[in-house]
């Protein structure tokens, strides 16, 4: 058995706070940076996935910043963008730049193999109100997304999609994980509150589930995007969508990996002070019901 943590949204390199379904404490992350090192330190883990919107403020020192921030935790890392790490193509330039001791590839999609598992990391594109896929954000959407991502919307570009066939095809037998910032999965409607804030799902998350079905080695999705956790199903692939380091519950996923499965649960700090200060009365339900907080995968 190995290890790996997931984790995601840590929004680093801001102080701007705000509230998604709870308080979105960015500026509490310099703070709980060192209560998480400690944490992982005892966890035995391999390496972390972090799954995008690493950092929250967009110029090229924020990004040295979060690189900074990612080394502090003390252990290898596979980073990916998100939408508040990936607005323009400039932006895609100062993370290659950033993290490139940290990419196998100096790519924002990738793979590489870790013991018996398959790792695909991809980089989904914005998709205009034209319907074109663009890797540059639409600006009447940039201006508002740190208060409402009600237009914007996401879509791998076929370019990557054909890349990810061809990638798969290279790896049969070995069990797979995709790891992208926006689910392909929707939040399941029994965790549908009135009032949620649904951060959208990839445009074409049902075209990437077909392609999929092609590759039955590929056992699971993980994302982040959402500041929720969530796990759903679709065929035999296992979306995870876990919530955002500065919002309610302040927690992350530790994967153990097996010959024949994955084992998945969930864990918060050893201070729960940050996760008291994000959450707002009623609004619990980001850490999703026993069945979004374990899972067993098989291979
Ligand atoms: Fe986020
Ligand atoms: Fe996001």
């Amino acid at each position: 058995m190995w290890r790996f943590v997931h984790l995601t949204d840590l929004h680093l390199a801001s102080q701007r706070d705000g509230v998604w379904n709870n308080r979105v404490l960015c500026s509490m992350m310099p703070e709980l940076m060192p209560v998480l090192t400690v944490d992982l330190r005892t966890k035995g883990a391999d390496f972390i996935l972090a799954t995008g919107d690493l950092c929250s403020r967009q110029d090229r020192a924020a990004v040295f910043e979060t690189y900074a921030a990612m080394e502090s935790l003390g252990l290898a890392y596979y980073p990916m963008g998100g939408n508040h790490d990936f607005v323009s193509e400039e932006a895609r330039a100062w993370f290659l730049e950033a993290f490139a001791a940290r990419l196998p590839e100096p790519r924002t999609y990738y793979s590489f193999t870790h013991k018996n598992l398959h790792f695909c990391v991809l980089d989904p594109w914005w998709r205009w109100a034209d319907g074109a896929i663009s890797p540059e954000c639409e600006p009447v959407v940039a201006a508002t997304m740190d208060d409402s991502l009600d237009r914007a919307r996401w879509a791998i570009p076929p370019e990557q999609l054909s890349w990810l066939e061809r990638d798969l095809a290279g790896h049969r037998g070995t069990p797979a994980i995709i790891a992208t910032h926006y689910p392909a999965l929707p939040i399941p409607d029994r965790l549908r509150v009135p009032g949620i804030q649904d951060s959208g799902t990839l445009d074409n998350g049902p075209l990437l589930l077909e392609l999929l079905c092609d590759f039955p080695d590929v056992r699971a999705i993980f994302s982040g995007h959402m500041h929720m956790h969530y796990i759903a199903r679709a065929g035999g692939v296992t979306q995870i969508v876990t919530g955002a380091m500065p919002e309610y519950p302040v927690e992350y996923r530790v994967v153990d990996v097996y010959d024949d499965r994955l084992e998945l649960r969930t864990l918060g700090l050893s201070d729960g002070r940050f996760a008291a200060r994000s959450l707002i009365p009623g609004k619990h339900w980001t850490a999703g019901e026993e069945q979004d907080r374990t899972a067993v995968i098989t291979f």
